[in-house]
């Protein structure tokens, strides 16, 4: 048997994370059922009237309205522009409540909802970041989104360019309640009247971020709610998606997720990958404290040691694998003298279907002496090292009939933006792979 095919596996850092896109925001706009704010400064929405009554800080509430400058106060309607510390009067959910001025551009968005894509999605959510809540449905959904807003008192020279874009999800079962707060992008804190400066929209009284029960008393603002860092919300989140912050509010103070036990729900991505393994693979759900300890073993193999991303989610590398379909991966969590055990489902696919990443420059034959190959230099899954080792792998056939691989390391250290190298194979006559991975994570393993 000769040349076959040739593939490539890199290794994978976790992507770059940046705040979240607007386009992973619930949806809104007119053609998601959504009412538009009249373009005029510091206004509420008409009542938005609950279905059932939503908790909050234990107190019960049965409307609310959304403000053009950043909240969304419950019960009773209030207009205000400058924003105040934490505690107040009044029950407001503050994704960033702020000077805004919609007539300079922008626009703002609401709507309650009970069609079951978004349902769905709440529900998912709810569960995800808070696992108690195993028999969770939301039963309805109330979307608010500030879009692309300038501050108050703008320079038309310039500082009305700049514009903030953020969401406040209200999720009710009818008895418990959640927020979500979503951040775009977030570039001024603070309008004029509230001492903001005209082009920078910086300085001053900055925005405020939080949710208030309206007792004068019970609250809870983010860290940088009222500060200047209030302008980095955007990379900030307690859940480990950057400009994504979950809270449960119904209860007589907020929870944060993870408070109240284990993440039950489980994602893999990606979920299928070569045979030849080297992919870098995201394990999504449990809460993960910073000094735990993971392994995986995959279909039964030892165990190999995954790095733990955030709070909800750890990166593993998938090794070699001698079969192709579906198979189990089993992880192992130990952290505080209790080890957990986790499974997920994953597909080795065969070589040859897999995306192509490295090439050979002469790849009709496998044959004996030099060969140049090259590489995707800017693979993402190449990024976290400035060098690359490069293996040869054949598939050999054991007595038994049984396939397996091997693999020889040909050169190791080899600068990953070169791009390409020269190698030198032997005569084999087996199939070959060769894989290019990072170096680092390969000695990691
Ligand atoms: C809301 O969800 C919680 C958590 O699963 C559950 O205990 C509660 O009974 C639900 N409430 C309603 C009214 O369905
Ligand atoms: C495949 O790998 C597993 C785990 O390493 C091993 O237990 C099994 O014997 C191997 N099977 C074959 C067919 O080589
Ligand atoms: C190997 O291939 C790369 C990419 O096509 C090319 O830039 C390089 O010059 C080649 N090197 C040799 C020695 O042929």
């Amino acid at each position: 048997m000769q040349s076959v095919w040739l593939s490539i596996i890199v290794v994978t850092l976790p992507p770059t994370l940046y705040s979240i896109a607007v386009d992973e925001f619930y949806p809104f706009g007119y053609e998601n059922g959504d009412a538009k704010m009249e373009l005029r400064g510091d206004v509420v929405s008409s009542p938005i009237a609950f279905p059932s009554t939503f908790n909050y800080f234990t107190a019960g509430h049965n409307r609310c309205y959304v403000s053009d400058n950043g909240y969304i106060v419950l019960s009773r309607s209030a207009s205000q522009f400058i924003p105040k510390n934490f505690p107040t009067n009044l029950a407001f959910i503050s994704p960033f409540w702020a000077d805004s001025d919609v007539t300079k551009g922008g626009a703002i968005w609401y709507r309650l909802t009970t069609e079951e894509t978004i349902k769905n999605r709440a529900t998912y959510d709810v569960k995800t970041f808070f696992p108690k809540m195993t028999n969770f449905q939301a039963s309805w959904v109330i979307v608010a989104t500030w879009y692309d807003l300038p501050f108050y008192g703008c320079s038309s020279l310039g500082g009305c360019l700049k514009r903030n874009t953020f969401q406040a999800v209200m999720i009710s079962n009818d008895s418990n309640s959640f927020a979500i707060f979503n951040y775009g992008k977030i570039t001024w804190t603070t309008g004029t009247s509230s001492g903001g400066n005209t082009q920078t929209g910086l300085g001053g009284t900055a925005a405020q971020v939080g949710l208030n029960a309206g007792d004068s008393v019970r609250f809870f603002q983010v860290d940088v709610g009222f500060t200047p860092e209030v302008v980095n919300i955007d990379e900030m989140s307690n859940v480990g998606i950057p400009g994504v912050s979950v809270f449960r509010i119904d209860d007589s103070e907020v929870l944060q997720p993870c408070q109240e036990g284990y993440i039950s729900k489980i994602t893999i991505t990606p979920n299928s990958g070569p045979m030849l393994g080297g992919q870098y693979i995201t394990l999504g759900g449990p809460c993960i404290e910073s000094t735990a300890i993971v392994v995986a073993s995959f279909a039964g193999s030892q165990k190999y040691k995954c790095q733990r991303q955030s709070q909800f989610s750890i990166g593993c590398v998938t090794p070699v694998f001698n079969t192709t379909g579906e198979i189990i991966i089993n992880i192992e969590i130990e952290q505080q003298d209790t080890t957990r055990e986790l499974v997920y489902l994953y597909t080795v696919v065969n070589p040859a279907d897999s995306k192509i990443r490295v090439y050979r420059q002469n790849p009709e034959d496998w044959y004996e002496g030099q060969h140049n190959i090259s590489w995707d230099t800017d693979a993402v899954e190449l990024e976290n090292t400035d060098t690359v080792d490069i293996f040869l792998f054949s598939l050999i056939e054991e007595a038994d009939g049984r396939l397996s691989w091997t693999s020889e390391l040909l050169q190791e250290g080899v600068q990953r933006s070169a791009g390409w190298a020269q190698i030198s194979l032997e005569t084999q006559e087996f199939v070959h792979a060769i894989r290019v991975t990072s170096a680092t994570v390969q000695t990691d393993q």
